[in-house]
């Protein structure tokens, strides 16, 4: 399937291209939020992804727009340096659409699904290091039991742990399908949500370190946008939102914490680079959600650096 763009109306309502201006997409994908920027005004526009097969979609962009689009390949923590490299200006806005695109879960070679045959790997970036086969097969059963626990809030995370340790000393643990099997023999008659999602989704956050990743992204905001820039972040699961709620918490001054110890005049505020445009998080309609689920958990929050 195509990737469907998620919350792509209320993304260029929040953006605001202004003719001329500069932007950067840090999650090209299959370009649909680049493509709409790029038709909304003539503007410059940059695009970062780490996945090599999201170029084959940026040619036709850059065949299109040809004196207004670069696409950059690589990690979007690096934005700062790969914008340098072009000598790109300050930006006007940015849009980051976390985690993985259609293409990539339903490429069953990709190994993201837990119903494939595929060997596990997760990689959204193919020359990178570990995959989950590594992972998986390689990681003490502490470490496997935090990771499932801390990115899938997995209650039976020690357990899975246990089990893959035992299943791997009798041969290595290679296909989605073989991981699946493991998760599911601890949970009997699951009806709705397969019981090694959590699982899956542990694994891939880690695979690649997509939280780490999110946090780079949103500090080098503070560096790359020029005053009046406009940051916006859509997300799909609560981690990255609480992260980016946290973020705009903090550098919009509202995280002030006061210590009974000193006099309030002594206090510092918290810095103040944004202000923050979604008192809460914007998600998409139910007529969007119904034409795309996978839309269903989308949140979006935007702000402007002051
Ligand atoms: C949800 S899709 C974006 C879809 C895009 N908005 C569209 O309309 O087609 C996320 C994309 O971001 C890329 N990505 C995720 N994390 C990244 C990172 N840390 N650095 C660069 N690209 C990343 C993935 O490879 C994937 O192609």
């Amino acid at each position: 399937m195509s990737h469907q763009p998620v919350l792509l109306k209320e993304v260029i309502a929040n953006l605001k291209p202004e003719k001329d201006g500069t932007y950067l997409d840090g999650t090209f994908g299959a370009g649909g939020y680049s493509r709409a920027i790029l038709e909304a005004v003539q503007c410059n526009l940059f695009a970062i992804d780490r996945d090599e097969s999201a170029k084959k979609f940026a040619e036709k962009l850059t065949k299109n727009f040809p004196d207004h689009f670069v696409f950059l390949s690589g990690k979007f923590s690096e934005s700062e340096r790969l914008l340098n490299e072009q000598n790109a200006p300050k930006l006007d806005g940015m849009v980051f659409d976390i985690g993985v695109s259609s293409m990539q879960l339903d490429d069953r070679s990709r190994g993201f699904s837990f119903d494939s045959e595929a060997k596990l790997d997760m990689r959204m970036d193919q020359n990178s290091f570990p995959s989950a086969f590594e992972v998986v097969n390689e990681s003490s059963e502490k470490e496997l039991a935090q990771i499932i626990k801390e990115f899938g809030d997995e209650p039976k995370a020690r357990q899975i742990a246990k089990k893959i340790i035992a299943a791997r000393a009798v041969k290595p643990i290679t296909t989605c399908q073989d991981l699946a099997q493991i998760v599911r023999s601890l949970y009997y008659g699951y009806s709705k949500t397969d019981p090694s999602t959590r699982t899956f989704q542990a694994l891939r956050i880690f695979v690649n370190q997509e939280l780490e990743e999110l946090k780079a992204a949103l500090a080098s905001s503070l560096t790359l946008l020029k005053k009046g820039g406009r940051l916006v972040v859509v997300s799909f699961h609560s981690l990255e939102d609480s992260i980016v709620k946290n973020f705009l918490k903090e550098e919009s001054g509202l995280s002030q914490t006061f210590s009974r110890y000193q006099p309030i005049s002594e206090q510092q505020n918290s810095s103040k680079n944004f202000h923050v445009l979604t008192k809460s998080a914007i998600s998409p309609t139910a007529e969007e959600i119904a034409a795309n689920p996978r839309a269903r958990s989308a949140k979006m929050r935007v702000a402007v650096r002051i």
